[in-house]
């Protein structure tokens, strides 16, 4: 018997970083997907195969024993096949490059539990979202958990410590995102803007109501679908992002290139490296995505996904 899942990559379109500190962020899911296939072998062992690598391992370990970053997808297994008779083979299969702020790692998550858990049982979206944070967390304890409830619901989200919620209006609009190639865990930037934060508790917390207003008024511009007026509030989220020192000048330097012909540019995810987007609609895509190219960026546009986990 085999069960297949899959789930879409993020943008965090506004909020990240100041969401860990309690201001609200907004997310969206985006059209590039990861693809698990589970199936129950005679074997008791726990086998996954992906473009990153292979693990074949022994049942019942520790999770903090497994060095990989598929570590999330035996936590599953295990989980799984306790007090049953079967070993589970995993087969990853991606669209979403990984670890540059694009929600790989969730969306593995989320369609590894909805594929893992349907080989035993009908799975709920609520179920498989608090079963994927949970593999999530063998990886990056402190998530917010937001990236894998964009990528089980769909659409844009606006997400605030454990609540979060869907938003109706389905907007129009493209984001060409282009990969810096800087490598950087979500981790190690979680950490050096919390340094930062304590260096002037006054000055973040002041940074963090910016961001509370500015938020607020990106959601109103999404609803109304007023792309050009989100992408000056785009821009200013970029600001935030500089001052809490989490670009750097690779990131700048793409910033402004988006800048220059789409409605607005950011940092998406941690920063420190990974991927930036600029907002676009029909009018401006093709030359903000020739603008990146013409500069040699890996670049490439993305819509909004609506669907969210799909199970098959
Ligand atoms: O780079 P990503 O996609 O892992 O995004 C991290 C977002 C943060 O707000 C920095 C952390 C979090 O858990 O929300």
């Amino acid at each position: 018997m085999k069960s297949r899942a899959s789930a879409p990559g993020k943008v965090i379109l506004f909020g990240e970083h100041f969401v860990v500190y309690g201001v609200k962020a907004v997310l969206c899911a985006i059209n590039k997907r990861v693809y698990v296939t589970a199936e129950k072998t005679d074997q008791k062992k726990i086998v996954i195969k992906s473009d990153i690598g292979e693990l074949t391992l022994e049942p019942d370990k520790t999770v903090s024993e497994i060095k990989s970053p598929l570590r999330p997808f035996y936590y599953l297994a295990d989980k799984m096949i306790k007090n049953q008779d079967t070993g589970i083979k995993v087969i990853i299969e991606s669209d979403i490059p990984p670890g540059v702020g694009l929600g790989s790692s969730s969306a593995c998550c989320i369609a590894g539990a909805s594929a893992i858990s349907r080989l035993f049982k009908d799975t709920s979206r609520e179920e498989v979202l608090k079963l994927g944070v949970e593999a999530e967390k063998t990886i990056f304890e402190d998530t917010s958990g937001a990236d894998c409830a964009v990528c089980t619901y769909g659409g844009i989200i606006e997400y605030e410590k454990d609540k979060f919620q869907k938003i109706k209006t389905q907007p129009d609009f493209h984001l060409v995102i282009a990969n810096s190639e800087i490598k950087r865990t979500t981790e190690s930037v979680v950490a050096k803007v919390r340094r930062h934060k304590e260096r002037d508790e006054g000055k973040f917390s002041a940074l963090c109501d910016k961001e509370s207003r500015l938020v607020s008024d990106a959601l109103r511009l999404i609803n109304e679908n007023r792309v050009q007026e989100l992408g000056e509030k785009v821009a200013e989220n970029q600001e935030y992002l500089r001052d809490i020192n989490v670009s750097n000048d690779i990131l700048e330097e793409m910033i402004k290139i988006g800048q220059s012909t789409s409605f607005g540019a950011k940092i998406t995810g941690a920063g420190g490296g990974g991927c930036i987007f600029a907002l676009a609609d029909e009018s401006n895509l093709g030359n903000t995505i020739k603008q990146f190219r013409d500069k040699n960026y890996d670049c490439f546009s993305v819509k909004i996904d609506f669907k969210g986990l799909d199970t098959f």
